[in-house]
């Protein structure tokens, strides 16, 4: 978890660099904000209070032409660079939505607990457990409530037998899946999901997430409908290949690893900005190499087994033993492994899924010529 005062020093730090941009020294912005020259170099250096802050940061937006929710750092809600849900705490996030069944009567469809999320994180993952149960796979099933789409994509991992449906076109389709299967499924296309068997869980865990979309909805807001579409179709003229709205995995081969075994879930191969995988740690009481990725990630203990979870922050070895039912949120380049201590195999699925330090952000910071100012400005820009 950030401090207190390193938090305020980059906020004031990312104060001077729009005021840099502004073209704006200190003693010009407090002049022209009306505001203590002392006070606002106390903001810059980290040495002022939140309240101060607040009222700096309203003055520069009441004044200046800037986007003021910019310049609001995230605070870091992890410790040690990630961030822990235990099964007990996810319980008790439980909500139970009624849908509609076939004569129209409002009845329970899905059970809904939060699993680990951080405000850094770009997704938002659900335990999710089918509540209407059919005796049949027909898309056409009365029974079935299906949603209208939602503006995040979904990764969907299944646990149990439960059927997935869903909606392209006119066209209405279902398909059985069961433990270990895997989906992906575009921005709003109609979905749901059912139980065919109510003497056994059925259960799927949801990772919604946002995507460089996500990030310009607040530009898209403003532009309306119709120069949105012309970006669509920019998109659509650039992108030639054909595409699957939905991505199914079923019944996929692991890869075998010294003390693990390994295979990819459904992600959107087309889109590179997430990948998922199933991870079983053998029971060889040994520690597995160490995962890292530039994405960031969410990890979920789906079996029966607990599991030694092993990370590193600053070269520091920390250790978390993780329950069955217990998830983290992983930040980026945070190294991992795990030592299986049971007799049983563990069962785990991670998701990972690109920030905004994106392929293009990646390439554009690599001309930059300063790297030690990019994460805190500390200099007027003369
Ligand atoms: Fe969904």
């Amino acid at each position: 978890m950030l401090d207190k005062k390193k938090y305020f020093e980059l906020i004031g730090s990312r104060i001077r660099s729009e005021l840099n941009d502004l073209k704006r020294t200190p003693e010009s912005a407090a002049f022209e904000l009306n505001f203590e020259v002392s006070e606002l170099n106390k903001i810059l250096e980290g040495k002022s209070s939140k309240k101060e802050i607040n009222t700096l940061i309203n003055k520069m937006g009441d004044f200046y032409p800037i986007d003021i929710s910019d310049l609001y750092i995230l605070e870091d809600d992890c410790s040690n660079g990630i961030k822990i849900m235990t099964g007990k705490d996810s319980i008790k996030t439980s909500r139970v939505f009624n849908r509609k069944n076939s004569n129209g009567k409002l009845l329970p469809y899905y059970e809904y607990r939060d699993s680990a999320m951080s405000k850094l994180g770009p997704f938002k993952p659900e335990w999710i457990k089918e509540l209407r149960n059919v005796n049949n796979s027909d898309p056409h099933n009365p029974e079935i409530a299906y949603n209208n789409g939602h503006f995040l994509h979904q990764l969907t991992f299944f646990i149990g037998p439960v059927n997935f449906y869903w909606k392209e076109g006119e066209n209405y389709y279902c398909e059985e899946m069961n433990t270990g299967d895997s989906n992906y499924i575009t921005p709003f296309y109609p979905h749901s999901f059912s139980s065919r068997d109510n003497s056994k869980d059925a259960i799927i865990i949801a990772v919604t997430f946002g995507g460089e979309v996500r990030r310009a909805q607040k530009e898209m807001y403003w532009l309306g409908e119709e120069r949105v579409n012309k970006y669509k179709n920019f998109g659509k003229q650039k992108n030639k290949e054909n595409f699957n709205p939905i991505i199914i995995s079923k019944n996929k081969i692991f890869n075998e690893n010294k003390n693990y075994l390994i295979k990819d879930l459904a992600y959107p191969n087309h889109l590179e900005i997430a990948k998922g995988m199933e991870i079983q740690v053998l029971n060889t009481k040994s520690e597995t190499d160490y995962f890292e990725s530039p994405f960031h990630s969410f990890l979920f203990n789906y079996g029966n087994c607990k599991i030694l979870f092993n990370w590193k922050m600053n070269n520091v070895i920390h250790q978390h033993i993780l329950l069955p039912g217990d998830s983290i949120y992983i930040q980026p380049f945070i190294s991992y492994s795990f030592t299986n201590v049971e007799d049983a195999n563990a069962k785990l699925i991670v998701y990972e899924v690109a920030g905004a330090m994106n392929s293009l952000a990646q390439i554009e910071l690599s001309y930059f010529n300063d790297s030690s100012r990019l994460a805190n400005e500390t200099k007027k820009w003369f």
